[in-house]
C-alpha cells in the first residue's frame, strides 16, 4: 500500500482555538482536579515559569491534574507511571498531530514529530536504518572537524557566549552530517539563516502569530520556508539525477524503503529533513550550554570529568550529560491529545483534550529523586542507575516514539564537550544568573556567557554559589 500522508490541519491559531473550545464542550467526563478556572496570573506564570506550577500541581492534586491555560483546560500527567502510561503502555490512545506540536506543521509538514498511526510507523521504519549506531558513527569525522574549526580561534581570557557558539556549530554539523550540504557555500548559508528566521516565528507574541498578510511574522515564516524548500528540493533532484550519495542521512533517506518496498516521496523527504533539523537543533545546543553551566558551578564534578577524559575515558562525562538532561531536558513537554476517554491512577480523563507528559517536572519530583535540585552525576553511576524507577527518566521520550536522533545528539554533545574540556575550563561570566526560557524547547534565556580559562585541575569540593 502506498504511503499516504494525513489530511492537512488548520494553520490559523484561531481555528485551532475554536477546535479546542468545541472539544472541551464535548467532554463526557469531568476534568481531573486542578486549576480549572481561567486566571491571567496563572496563565502568565505558566508561560514564564511552568516548573514551579507543575510541581505544586503534583503536590496538591497528584500525578494527573488540570491547568486552565488561556482558553482551554490542559491535563498534565507526571511521574514514572504516567510517563510509561503515555509513551509505552497506552501510547496508541494519544495523537501527536493534534497536540501542541501541531502548531509547527506550517514549517515541519508531515515529518515524524507531527504524524501518527500507520503513517508514522512506516515512515519511522524507513528512517530507522539511517540512525543505526554504525551510520551515526560515520558522522564522527564531520563533528570532529567542525568542532576543531569552531574552537580554533578561542584564546585564554576571552569571553564567549557558549550557547550562541554551539548553535552556529550545531547547524553547520547538521547541514553536513544530515544533509551533505556545504556550510561555506553562500546558498547553503542563507538557508541556515532562513531556518533560524522561520523558527523565530514561534518566539513571537501569540497575538502576532495570529496575524496574516504583508509584513506579518506569518508572511516572513512562509517566505523563509519557500526558500529552504527550494534548496532541499533542488538537492533531492540533483542527487536523484546524478545518483550521487554520501555518508549523510539524506543520502540514506533517498534510497530507503519499508517492508512493502515503499520509499519516501520528494515532499515526504522534505518534511522529514525539516523535522530532523528542527528536532535536533536547539535540543543539542541547549544541553551543551546547561552542561557547562553545571560543570562551571561544581568543581568536584568537573574534576572527575576532566581527570577521566585525561585517562582516555568519557564515562564521567556521560554521567554528567545524563544528569544535565535530568535537570534540563530540552524537549521538556510531550504534547498529545487523548483519542478516547481513559482512567489513570483512579482519575477519569475526557477524550479530545490536550494531555501532556512533562519530563522536566517528572525529573524533579522529590518522592522519586532524592534532593532533586542538586546536580549529582553519580545518580547515574552503575549501581545507582539501576535504582531509578522505570519511566522516571525520559529526556528522550519513550516507547516506539523515542527520539530517533538520540545517538546523534549524544555523540555531538560528547564531541563538543570533550574538545572544550581538553583545552579550556570555561567559567561563568561575572554576575551571570541562569534564567530558563521554555518555548519551544528549554534553553538559557540570555545565552551562556563564559570566560575561557586555560585548563587547570579543578579543585575538588569547590561548588561555586549560583
Ligand atoms: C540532546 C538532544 C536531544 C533530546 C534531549 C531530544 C529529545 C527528544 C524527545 C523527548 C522526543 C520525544 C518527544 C515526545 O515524546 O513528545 C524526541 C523525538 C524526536 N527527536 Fe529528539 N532529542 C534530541 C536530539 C535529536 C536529534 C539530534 C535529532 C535529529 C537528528 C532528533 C530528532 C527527533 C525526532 C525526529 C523525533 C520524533 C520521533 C518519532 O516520533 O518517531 N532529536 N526527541
Amino acid at each position: 500500500m502506498p504511503l499516504r500522508p494525513p489530511p492537512p490541519v488548520a494553520s490559523n491559531p484561531l481555528v485551532r482555538i475554536a477546535h479546542d473550545v468545541a472539544a472541551e464542550r464535548r467532554a463526557t467526563v469531568a476534568f481531573p482536579k486542578g486549576w480549572t478556572r481561567f486566571s491571567l496570573r496563572r496563565t502568565t506564570a505558566f508561560s514564564r515559569k511552568p516548573l514551579p506550577l507543575l510541581l505544586e500541581g503534583y503536590e496538591r492534586f497528584g500525578p494527573v491534574f488540570t491547568i486552565r491555560i488561556l482558553h482551554g483546560n490542559v491535563v498534565f500527567m507526571l511521574g514514572p507511571e504516567a510517563n510509561h502510561y503515555m509513551t509505552v503502555s497506552n501510547a496508541a490512545n494519544f495523537s501527536w498531530r493534534d497536540g501542541h506540536l501541531g502548531d509547527m506543521i506550517p514549517l515541519l509538514g508531515d515529518g515524524l514529530l507531527t504524524i501518527d498511526g500507520d503513517f508514522h510507523r512506516r515512515s519511522r521504519m524507513i528512517m530507522l536504518p539511517a540512525f543505526h549506531r554504525d551510520q551515526i558513527a560515520k558522522t564522527q569525522a564531520v563533528m570532529d572537524e567542525e568542532v576543531a574549526r569552531g574552537i580554533a580561534g578561542w584564546r585564554e581570557g576571552e569571553r564567549v557566549d557558549l550557547y550562541a557558539w554551539t548553535r552556529v556549530l550545531a547547524l553547520r554539523i547538521a547541514m553536513r552530517a544530515l544533509f551533505g550540504l556545504d556550510p561555506d557555500n553562500r546558498a547553503d548559508v542563507s538557508a541556515a539563516h532562513d531556518f533560524e528566521e522561520a523558527l523565530g516565528f514561534w518566539s513571537r507574541d501569540y497575538t502576532l502569530q495570529v496575524l496574516r498578510g504583508p509584513g506579518t511574522p506569518w508572511r516572513r515564516l512562509m517566505s523563509a520556508r519557500r526558500r529552504i524548500d527550494a534548496l532541499i528540493f533542488a538537492e533531492i533532484d540533483r542527487r536523484r539525477a546524478t545518483g550521487e550519495r554520501g555518508e549523510d542521512i539524506l543520502s540514506l533517506l533517498l534510497d530507503a524503503t519499508d517492508e512493502e518496498g515503499e520509499g519516501l516521496s520528494k515532499g515526504h523527504i522534505r518534511d522529514e529533513v525539516m523535522t530532523l533539523l528542527f528536532a535536533g537543533h536547539d535540543t543539542t545546543t541547549s544541553t551543551v550550554a546547561f552542561l557547562f553551566h553545571e560543570l562551571a558551578r561544581d568543581g568536584e564534578a568537573r574534576a572527575r570529568v576532566v581527570e577521566d577524559l585525561a585517562a582516555g575515558s568519557t564515562a564521567e562525562l556521560e554521567l554528567a550529560m545524563d544528569e544535565t538532561l535530568r535537570l534540563y531536558p530540552p524537549a521538556w513537554i510531550g504534547p498529545r491529545r487523548a483519542l478516547e476517554p481513559f482512567e489513570f491512577a483512579g482519575v477519569q480523563v475526557p477524550a479530545g483534550i490536550p494531555v501532556n507528559y512533562c519530563s522536566w517536572a517528572s525529573h524533579r519530583l522529590p518522592d522519586v529523586w532524592p534532593e532533586p535540585e542538586r546536580f549529582d552525576p553519580q545518580r547515574f553511576a552503575p549501581g545507582s542507575r539501576e535504582q531509578i524507577p522505570k519511566g522516571a527518566y525520559v529526556p528522550f521520550g519513550g516507547g516506539s516514539r523515542t527520539c530517533i536522533g538520540m545517538r546523534f545528539g549524544q555523540q555531538e554533545i560528547r564531541t563538543i564537550a570533550t574538545a572544550i574540556l581538553e583545552r579550556f575550563n570555561p567559567e561563568l561570566a561575572p554576575g551571570y544568573e541562569l534564567e530558563v526560557r521554555q518555548m519551544p524547547t528549554i534553553g538559557p534565556k540570555h545565552g551562556l556567557p563564559v570566560i575561557l580559562r586555560a585548563r587547570v585541575p579543578a579543585s575538588p569540593g569547590a561548588r561555586v554559589a549560583a
